[in-house]
């Protein structure tokens, strides 16, 4: 009797590929008597399910030696349950072995909208981590002014956390003064500094003198790491800041800019946690070359700051109001005090 009930599934499902598929190899008989039944599409996703098994197919062709027994259709096509779908769907994908060879060629053709896949699920966006600040519009020509970039950039890897900022190498970016915060920032950004940041020598930027030009703070996890430059540009400070400057001179010399008297740190990390700066070089700070204020775990590792001998004031690194500082493996070279304790 079961083999009965499987071979009526399978006549079920051969009559309905041929009936769907408009090759006419049923004689009439069969084929009208299945025409009569309404065949729901379960019994083919039923079928499906049994193909798994290796001996389906022989046991379909003793079905079909069988007298047909015209038993109520209830039982052996009972409503699939939900959790038979996901069979379905892999028996759609590919041919199927247990196909009848006469109809598995145009069973492929077959109007089967009832066979449906589940809809696919959209592919999961991939999160975007890496900010480069060209792609943000920086320039990197060592002229045009890319601070815009720079802050664009740094504003779509706050959002994200682990996020990464690229400065690219062999370029030079022209950039005012910036403030990287803060608050509400995601953790752990990384700023992957491996081309050169010259300060603007716009006075303009300037205004009447800042404190820092590049300042860091309230991060959780903030790390500079790289082969890069940041250059303080700091000459122009030495030079034009000059208190023995003539007033005189500077009407008749329009094109030189007067800095403002307040001269910046170039690199400030302040408020933050876990603050690492590695292998970057620091030069010509028109003042402080590095500062920490009220950090808590700061690496400093194999960092090069440099500026002239002679230039006035210059220092290598100033720790504020800092615990379980490291420096290591640095090499600074500065006018001034190299590290300062306050
Ligand atoms: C410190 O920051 C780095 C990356 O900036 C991160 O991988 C690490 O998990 C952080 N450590 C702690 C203790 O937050
Ligand atoms: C130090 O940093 C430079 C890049 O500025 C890098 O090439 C070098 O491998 C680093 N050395 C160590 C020991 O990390
Ligand atoms: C730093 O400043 C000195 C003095 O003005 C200058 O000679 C040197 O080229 C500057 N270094 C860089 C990398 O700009």
């Amino acid at each position: 009797m079961r083999l009965g009930i499987k071979g009526l599934t399978f006549l079920l499902l051969l009559v309905l590929l041929v009936l769907c598929s408009n090759v006419s190899v049923s004689d009439a008989r069969t084929g009208k008597h299945w025409r009569q039944k309404k065949v729901p599409s379960t019994s083919l996703m039923r079928r499906k399910v049994k193909g798994k098994n290796g001996n389906s197919q022989k046991q379909y062709s003793k079905g079909n030696q069988n007298p047909y027994q015209p038993t109520p259709s209830t039982s052996p096509n009972a409503p699939v349950s939900p959790s038979e779908s996901p069979v379905q769907g892999r028996g759609y994908q590919g041919p199927s072995p247990t196909m009848p060879p006469p109809s598995s060629g145009s069973g492929h053709t077959l109007p089967s909208p009832p066979l449906l896949l589940p809809p696919q699920p959209p592919a999961a966006p991939i999160q975007n981590t890496v900010f480069n600040v060209i792609d943000f519009g920086a320039r990197g020509d060592g002229v045009t002014d890319d601070t815009q970039a720079f802050e664009a950039a740094w504003a779509a890897a706050c959002k994200v956390e682990a996020s990464t900022v690229v400065v690219p190498s062999e370029l030079e970016f022209v950039v005012g003064p910036i403030s990287f915060s803060g608050p509400y920032c995601k953790p752990n950004i990384l700023f992957q500094l491996d081309g050169t940041i010259l300060a603007q020598t716009s006075t303009r930027v300037w205004g009447s003198g800042l404190l820092q030009w590049l300042e860091f703070t309230k991060l959780t996890g903030i790390a500079i790491q790289g082969s890069g430059v940041i250059n303080g540009r700091g000459q122009e400070w030495w030079t034009y800041s000059n208190p023995n400057d003539d007033d005189d001179d500077e009407e008749y010399n329009v094109g030189l800019e007067k800095m403002p008297q307040m001269k910046p740190t170039a690199l400030r990390f302040y408020g933050s946690s876990n603050v690492s700066v590695t292998g970057i070089t620091i030069v010509n700070s028109s003042q402080c070359h590095l500062k920490f204020d009220s950090c808590q775990g700061v690496m400093v590792h194999n960092l090069t700051i440099s500026s002239p001998e002679n230039s006035p004031n210059t220092d290598g690194i100033h720790l504020q109001n800092s615990k379980e500082v490291s420096i290591h493996h640095t090499n600074l070279a500065c006018g001034k005090s190299l590290i300062k304790l306050n």
